[in-house]
C-alpha cells in the first residue's frame, strides 16, 4: 500500500504502525530521538514559569508530553492527535496520567484562542495537508507572547549522501519493516522528508502564520533533525 499526502492515509498509518513506533524510533535514532525531545522542551519550558498551560500537537505515544512534565511537574499539559491509537500507546506509560490527551486534527484544533502558554510538537507538522493553516491553528492558540517550539526532520539545503543517500533510502525502510512489519510507512518517512520544504522555508511559513521572531537551529548528528522557535 502506498501512503499519500492525504490526512486519511496518514492517521490509518500511524494506526497501523502504532504498537510498534516507539521501537522503532529507538532503533532509528539510536535513542538520540530521546535528547532532541529534551533539549526542545528545554527550550520552551525556559522562562514559562513552573505551571505553564502547554500543548503537545500531533503527541504520538506522548513522549513529549511526559518529557514537559518531567522537567516542569505542576505544568498543565494538553496532547492533542488524530491517531487515537497512538495517543491509546501513550496512555498506557508511566507519567501518561497527568496529561490531559485528545484526538484532535491540527487544522481545527478543539482549543479556545491564547489559550497555551506553549506549544510543542515533533515530528508532525512534515505530515499535515495544509501547512499553513496548521501554523495559523498554533498560532492561534498560543497566547500572544507564548512560544512554539518544533523538531522536525526538514528536507536538507544539499543532499547529504550518508543521510540521503544511504540511511534514509536504504537503512530506514529496511530496519522500519523488520521492527513494524509495515513497509510502507516507512518508505514514506524518507520520501515525506525530500518531499518537505527546508527549515528556512518554514521558518518563513511560521512567520507568514502570525509568528513575530522565528528561529532555527540543525541538531546533532549529521544536522539531521532540526528545531525552530517561534514566538
Ligand atoms: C512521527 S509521529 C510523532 C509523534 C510524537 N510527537 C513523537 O515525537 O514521537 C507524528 C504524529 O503526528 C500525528 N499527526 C499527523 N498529522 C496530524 C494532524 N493533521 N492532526 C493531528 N495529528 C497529526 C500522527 O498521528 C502521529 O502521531
Amino acid at each position: 500500500m502506498s501512503v499519500s499526502a492525504s490526512g486519511a492515509d496518514v492517521r490509518g498509518m500511524f494506526e497501523r504502525i502504532a504498537w510498534r513506533y516507539d521501537r522503532a524510533n529507538r532503533l532509528l535514532s539510536a535513542g538520540v530521538d530521546v535528547l532532541w525531545r529534551r533539549r526542545a522542551v528545554r527550550l520552551l519550558l525556559a522562562g514559562l514559569g513552573d505551571s505553564p498551560q502547554i500543548l503537545d500537537l500531533g503527541a504520538g505515544t506522548l513522549d513529549g508530553a511526559i518529557e514537559i512534565l518531567r522537567q516542569r511537574p505542576a505544568a498543565r499539559v494538553c496532547a492533542a492527535d488524530f491517531a487515537r491509537g497512538m495517543l491509546a500507546v501513550g496512555r498506557r506509560k508511566k507519567g501518561a496520567a497527568q496529561v490531559a490527551a485528545q484526538v484532535a486534527d491540527a487544522h481545527a484544533l478543539p482549543y479556545r484562542d491564547g489559550v497555551f502558554d506553549g506549544a510543542f510538537s515533533a515530528f508532525c507538522v512534515r505530515n499535515v495537508r495544509d501547512l499553513a493553516g496548521a501554523a495559523r491553528e498554533l498560532r492561534r492558540v498560543v497566547r500572544p507572547g507564548g512560544r512554539v517550539v518544533i523538531l522536525e526532520f526538514f528536507r536538507p539545503g544539499r543532499r547529504r549522501l550518508f543521510w540521503d543517500g544511504l540511511y534514509n533510502a536504504r537503512v530506514l525502510p529496511l530496519v522500519g519493516r523488520a521492527v513494524t512489519g509495515d513497509a510502507a510507512a516507512y518508505r514514506y518517512l524518507p520520501a515525506s522528508i525530500a518531499g518537505f520544504i527546508t527549515r528556512v522555508e518554514f521558518e518563513a511559513r511560521l512567520a507568514a502564520a502570525g509568528f513575530a521572531e522565528v528561529s532555527g537551529s540543525d541538531l546533532f548528528p549529521g544536522r539531521v533533525a532540526s528545531q525552530v522557535v517561534g514566538r
